[in-house]
């Protein structure tokens, strides 16, 4: 799908300000580090079962989590946890997430693996360790061919993630995957957590969310703080009159659902 194609098929959901218990399925977050310290208590709190995959699950930094996330979370080593999960989370680092799925991939087959993570694209830094030629999401997805893969939240900071209330703001949090009702089920958890969501295609859209995070880590990575921003989509128009046919590239057999923002 082109990146033109991904856009048409744009569907913008109701903006949620309010936390809303949504399910109460078993998550694995894997890493316990900033992401997986701001998002396990968000999974918690918003009715799931939240067990940590650490390198260290009984570790005082992690016991310290655990206890701060309550609702019944636990820790357990990531093999332990993955086996136990509906959801995975990945909030480990990079360098670390090829062997974690390889050593994992058959306890992955059939769940969705929530993708926070965040790889170099060798365009932008070719020198860089690690950097890739597509994308982590769409090298995920290879890796764990039976998982759903959905990318989320890897263009929003930990402190947001952790509480959207120092966003001073409604933030977007764009998604992309290729199951359509993994993609739903996760855009609805973000959304309970606070976010407003837009899906924006299949994964092999991950370069373009990735390519987001670069820049919204650009006033981080140059110690501007005070220039720190969040990504916001309002709802914008067509061009009058247009038709699909006008649209190179689009693909009219994707419908599209657009809805109008509550704030
Ligand atoms: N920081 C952000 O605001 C932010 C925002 C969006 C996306 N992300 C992405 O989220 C992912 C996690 O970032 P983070 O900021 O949470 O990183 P972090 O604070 O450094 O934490 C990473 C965690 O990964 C686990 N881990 C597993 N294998 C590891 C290894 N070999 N070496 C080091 N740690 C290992 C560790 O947990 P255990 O010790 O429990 O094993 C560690 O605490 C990255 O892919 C990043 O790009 C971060």
């Amino acid at each position: 799908m082109t990146t033109r194609r991904a856009f048409a098929a744009i569907a913008v959901s109701l903006f949620v300000f309010v936390t809303i218990p949504v399910s109460a399925e078993v998550v694995a977050i894997i890493g316990t580090g900033r992401m997986g310290g701001a998002i396990g208590p968000r999974f918690a709190e918003t009715g799931h079962k939240v067990i940590y995959g650490s390198r260290n699950p009984a570790s005082k930094k992690v016991n310290a989590l655990v206890t701060q996330t309550g609702h019944g979370a636990r820790a357990d080593t990531s093999a332990k946890a993955i086996a136990e999960a509906d959801i995975i989370v990945l909030a480990l680092l990079w360098s670390a997430t090829e062997d974690l799925i390889k050593e994992n991939v058959d306890k992955l087959d059939g769940k969705i693996i929530f993708d926070i993570t965040n790889a170099t694209l060798k365009a932008l830094q070719p020198d860089r360790e690690g950097a890739v030629d597509s994308s982590a999401g769409a090298l995920i997805q290879a890796w764990a061919p039976n998982a759903k893969v959905v990318k989320a939240f890897n263009t929003v900071g930990y402190h947001v993630v952790a509480d959207p209330e120092h966003a001073g703001g409604p933030v977007t949090v764009p998604l992309v995957g290729n199951d359509q009702a993994a993609v739903e089920h996760v855009s609805e958890i973000v959304q309970a957590m606070g976010f407003q969501t837009i899906i924006l295609g299949g994964i092999e859209q991950a370069h373009v969310l990735e390519g987001m995070a670069t820049l919204y880590f650009v006033p981080y990575g140059s110690g501007r703080f005070d220039e720190a921003f969040e990504y916001y989509f309002r709802k914008g128009t067509a061009p009058e009159g247009i038709g699909s046919a006008q649209v190179r590239g689009a693909d009219i057999s994707v419908s599209t659902t657009l809805a109008d923002e509550t704030r």
